[in-house]
């Protein structure tokens, strides 16, 4: 059986990554990329056969070799358009983090040249290919909350800010392009990826270049104290929401906040004419009958309905909450894997392109430059692939 040959580069998202695309039986990770050697040993350890892969912290040489067809970029913000450009000129199949870029303009360049030279392009999307998001997202495709006329997306942290890399804390990271890009995306693609046509917004730094709010990754209760030499270059944001319009008179109310004076919290909520919906846990909400089409489907899902309350047939108000659909985060890289390897190996149409990367980007940037200037902003493109 053909295996797709990948790298995986930057030994931080870059490891659940791996680790699903080498647990993938039609893909095998054949190489590492990292300024860390021995972050790219520790990780190797873990992954079938570690002694044949192979090591590189010169990202350029990696681009190089022949035997490598596809590359997983999850290397900081910054870096994610200049490596997924090398990697495509030397027409590597390329998977990407989010978000895609630092900028639109650097975002829109990636998409050109994967588009132009016909390699396969992805999206890694934890968010998006979650089974929650998926489920509800499936019921909006088939109209069962009929028009979807407005939306809610909120990411929430109380001390949230990552205290291990300043790439997240300068220009070109913050918390919108952290966290605030998850739920955007996600609550896009269930809104059925409407043309964005305008943005306001406000965002601000109120925890960050105080020093407070951070988190460690791998510390202790995830507490961590960043040092005055760390929290003195925090340029970016750490709250952001705003409001998006989109052409078909549909809107979404987006928030995310890095740290906070609140709980923790990620949701999503859609409000359509003939049904409505939250992400967590996942629940339909109705004036019924419930189509059993619902139901059916959940059950594909491996979830099963849980009795709601007023559950009747006379048009009062059901509430339906689906056990068992939120699984472990490995099930949503999992499914990008094999996702990312059917558009290479079968010609799968790519349900998570960068353009929607691009797309998801505008909205984005729209939202922190109305915050700069302090009115709304026209988005010009918008335009689906
Ligand atoms: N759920 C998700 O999809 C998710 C979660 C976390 C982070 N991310 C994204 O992943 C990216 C990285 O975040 P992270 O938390 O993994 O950061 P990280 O700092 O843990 O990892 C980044 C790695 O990239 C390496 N690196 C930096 N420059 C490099 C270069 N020139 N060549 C090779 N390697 C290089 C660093 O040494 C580091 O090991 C960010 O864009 C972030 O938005 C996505």
């Amino acid at each position: 059986m053909k295996k797709v040959r990948v790298a995986v580069v930057g030994m931080g998202i870059g490891r659940p990554n791996g680790l699903a695309l080498a647990n993938n039986p039609r893909a095998e990770v054949v190489a590492l990329c990292d300024l860390v050697e021995e972050s790219m040993a520790d990780f190797a350890a873990l992954l079938p056969q570690p002694d044949e892969i192979r090591l590189y912290t010169d990202f350029d040489e990696l681009c190089r070799s022949s035997e490598i067809d596809a590359v997983f970029i999850g290397t900081p913000n910054q870096l994610h358009v200049p490596m997924g450009l090398k990697a495509v000129a030397h027409d590597k199949h390329v998977l990407v983090t989010k978000p895609l870029a630092d900028s639109v303009e650097a975002a829109a360049g990636l998409v050109e040249a994967a588009e132009s030279s016909g390699v396969a392009n992805m999206m890694s999307l934890s968010t998006r290919f979650s089974a929650e998001v998926q489920y509800l997202g499936g019921l909006a495709r088939r109209g069962t909350f009929g028009e979807i006329y407005y939306a809610r997306a909120r990411s929430i942290r109380r001390n949230g800010i990552p205290a291990w890399n300043p790439g997240f804390i300068r220009k070109g990271g913050g918390a919108f392009r952290d966290m605030g890009v998850h739920v955007l995306d996600a609550a896009w693609w269930m809104l059925g990826r409407p043309r964005p046509l305008s943005v306001t917004g406000v965002a601000g730094a109120k925890f960050g270049p105080r020093g407070l709010g951070f988190f460690g990754r791998r510390t202790p209760d995830k507490v961590a104290a960043a040092p005055e030499s760390y929290y003195s270059q925090f340029t970016a944001d750490d709250y952001a929401g705003g409001f998006i319009r989109f052409d078909n008179g549909g809107a979404l109310q987006v928030e995310s906040f890095w740290a906070s004076h609140q709980p923790g919290d990620l949701q999503i909520e859609l409000f359509g004419d003939e049904a409505g919906a939250q992400l967590r846990p996942p629940t339909l909400y109705t004036n019924g009958p419930v189509p059993a089409s619902v139901v059916d489907e959940a059950k594909e899902f491996g979830a099963k309905p849980t009795a709601g309350r007023g559950l009747n047939d006379e048009g009062r108000p059901i509430d339906i909450t689906f056990e068992g659909l939120t699984k472990e985060r490995s099930e949503a890289w999992n499914a990008i894997a094999e996702h990312f390897v059917a558009c290479i190996l079968d010609g799968t149409p790519c349900e998570a392109p960068l353009r929607h990367g691009l797309i998801v980007q505008e909205m984005m940037e729209g939202l922190l430059k109305s915050a700069e200037v302090g009115r709304e902003v026209r988005l010009e493109s918008g335009k689906d692939g």
